[in-house]
């Protein structure tokens, strides 16, 4: 969508976002633009407020005040399904595959049509499925490629390492086709060899398959890495943005990591 003067709208804004549990203001005024194929940073200590953040923005909490837009429709009052198909994909910070599922079908459940629904039933009933629920497994299958889960095709979700987890909820959310991902620590408990996998991904989603990113991540030298701009939340709050490296050197953001550690 563009607007008359030709700008393309975000694809994800929000303006005056807040969210308070008992009084309590864990999101105070968060007004936040994530430009179209952006891969941006959004850091700060323990607390901050980021997953509630996510949370609202993926619609499974409500706000308590200001409003949510992807591509300049507002969605503040809208479900986290319908937020998917407007092209909002998120993925948790711990994420939790249906163990007694094979990886397979894990993936499947992250297709959010009709077909998606059959498949879910027909993984169960592997006669009834149908050409269009062909194409998903195929789709399915060429994300675990992607995800370099491959071998891993027919193996229960149990069996996988946190690492592999969380490619593999990269692959479940990639079923529905989002063009935004909220990503919630993708690199937390993650060995350093899948690690380097894992970011490469990234960088391919944002710069080759144009998606626009919002990243939560503590590994600032991963953030540093694969962000051109951060947003940094402190008390849920923003307290700082712009290049990692300058963000990273302000007082007041030293201050906030530091009253984090102490
Ligand atoms: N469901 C909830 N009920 C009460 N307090 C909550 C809830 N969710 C988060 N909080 C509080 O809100 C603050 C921000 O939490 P969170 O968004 O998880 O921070 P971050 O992800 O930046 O570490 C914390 O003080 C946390 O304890
Ligand atoms: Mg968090």
């Amino acid at each position: 969508m563009t607007t008359r003067q030709g700008h393309a709208l975000p694809p994800l804004q929000t303006t005056g976002l807040s969210r308070s549990f008992s009084g309590f203001k864990a999101v105070d005024g968060m007004s936040l633009s994530l430009h179209k194929s952006e891969l941006l940073g959004l850091i700060g200590p323990n607390g901050a407020g980021k997953t509630t953040m996510f949370n609202m923005l993926a619609g499974s909490l409500p706000s308590s005040s200001g409003s949510i837009c992807i591509h300049g429709r507002d969605v503040t009052g809208q479900d986290a399904r319908t937020r998917i198909g407007h092209g909002m994909g998120r993925s948790f910070q711990i994420p939790k595959p249906f163990p007694h599922m094979t990886v397979l079908e894990n993936v499947l459940t992250g297709a959010q049509n009709q077909t998606g629904e059959r498949l879910f039933g027909a993984c169960f009933q592997p006669g009834r499925v149908r050409r269009d629920e062909h194409a998903a497994v195929e789709k399915a299958r060429g994300l675990l490629d992607f995800l370099l889960l491959s071998h891993l095709e027919g193996q229960m979700a149990a069996v996988l390492s946190g690492g592999q987890r969380k490619l593999l909820e990269l692959a479940r959310l990639l079923m529905a086709d989002p063009d935004i991902l909220l990503l919630d620590e993708p690199a937390a408990g993650v060995n350093p060899s899948l690690l380097e996998q894992i970011m490469d991904r990234i960088v391919t989603l944002n710069t080759q398959h144009g998606k626009s990113i919002l990243l939560i991540e503590h590994n600032m030298q991963m953030v540093g890495r694969l962000c051109s701009r951060v947003v940094v939340m402190a008390q849920g709050r923003e307290l700082a943005q712009g290049r990692p490296d300058d963000v990273t050197r302000d007082p007041d953001v030293i201050r906030a990591y530091l009253g984090d550690a102490a």
